[in-house]
């Protein structure tokens, strides 16, 4: 079998996490959705009432939270100071307020950490988020920036949350393009493709071609 690490990095709504963990699956590797660990440490900024500008006051309430989250791609759960939070990090609040939590430096260095703790020792693994081939795992087997057009990412996201109302699909596309500018002109660890990463634009593509593209490159590494 597959034995390495895969990054997977790219934009919002490019459906990467649903492909990281069939192609996990698919490669008998573990799983890492850092993403829904930025989204973990919002919620305790959230629940401490910490103001969004207060970069102290976020370290302080993300330090003293404990995030848990599993490596099983057959299984993801996510709890915050062992709380289930695994279906609110995915709601409005929770996706308003990840991206100023997760641009505060210390922030990044506490689940950096985390992260590479939580991957180190698997034989395989699929890591995604915005800065792992970049930052965390920078000696990755294989790694890959996951990018779809705007429109197409929009619509995904739509079809995700079974939206049909035009309005409200751009209300999502303008949602997508707020983060996607915050993620990729913060200083600390900016959303940006590796310069050894191969570049899978799926906008033309259904989600098992995009799984079996991204399965053959690991492949061919391992
Ligand atoms: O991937 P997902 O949309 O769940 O990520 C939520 C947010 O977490 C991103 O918009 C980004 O602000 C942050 N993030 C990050 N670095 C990562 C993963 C996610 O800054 N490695």
């Amino acid at each position: 079998g597959f034995r390495g690490q895969v990054t997977l990095d790219g934009p919002s709504g490019t459906g990467k996490s649903s492909v990281a963990r069939a192609v996990a699956l698919e490669l008998g590797a573990a799983y890492l959705d850092t993403g829904a660990m930025y989204r973990a440490a919002t919620v305790a900024v959230l629940d401490a009432g910490v103001d969004l500008d207060d970069a102290d006051g976020i370290t302080r309430a993300v330090g003293e939270a404990a995030i848990g989250i599993g490596t099983d791609a057959a299984a993801e759960q996510v709890t915050v100071d062992a709380v289930d939070v695994t279906d609110r990090i995915r709601g409005t609040e929770v996706t308003r307020a990840v991206s100023p939590v997760s641009a505060v430096p210390a922030v990044r260095r506490l689940l950096v950490d985390a992260q590479r703790s939580l991957v180190d020792g698997a034989p395989a693994v699929v890591v995604e988020g915005r800065d792992i081939g970049t930052v965390v795992l920078p000696d990755a087997t294989l790694k890959v920036y996951l990018t779809a057009a705007p429109e197409a990412r929009a619509q995904r996201r739509a079809a995700q949350l079974g939206v049909t109302d035009p309005a409200k699909i751009a209300a999502i596309a303008a949602d997508l393009r707020r983060r996607d500018e915050h993620d990729s002109t913060r200083a600390d660890s900016p959303l940006r493709p590796a310069t050894d990463a191969v570049t899978v634009d799926s906008t033309h593509w259904e989600r098992h071609q995009t799984i079996a593209a991204i399965v053959e490159l690991a492949r061919e590494r391992a």
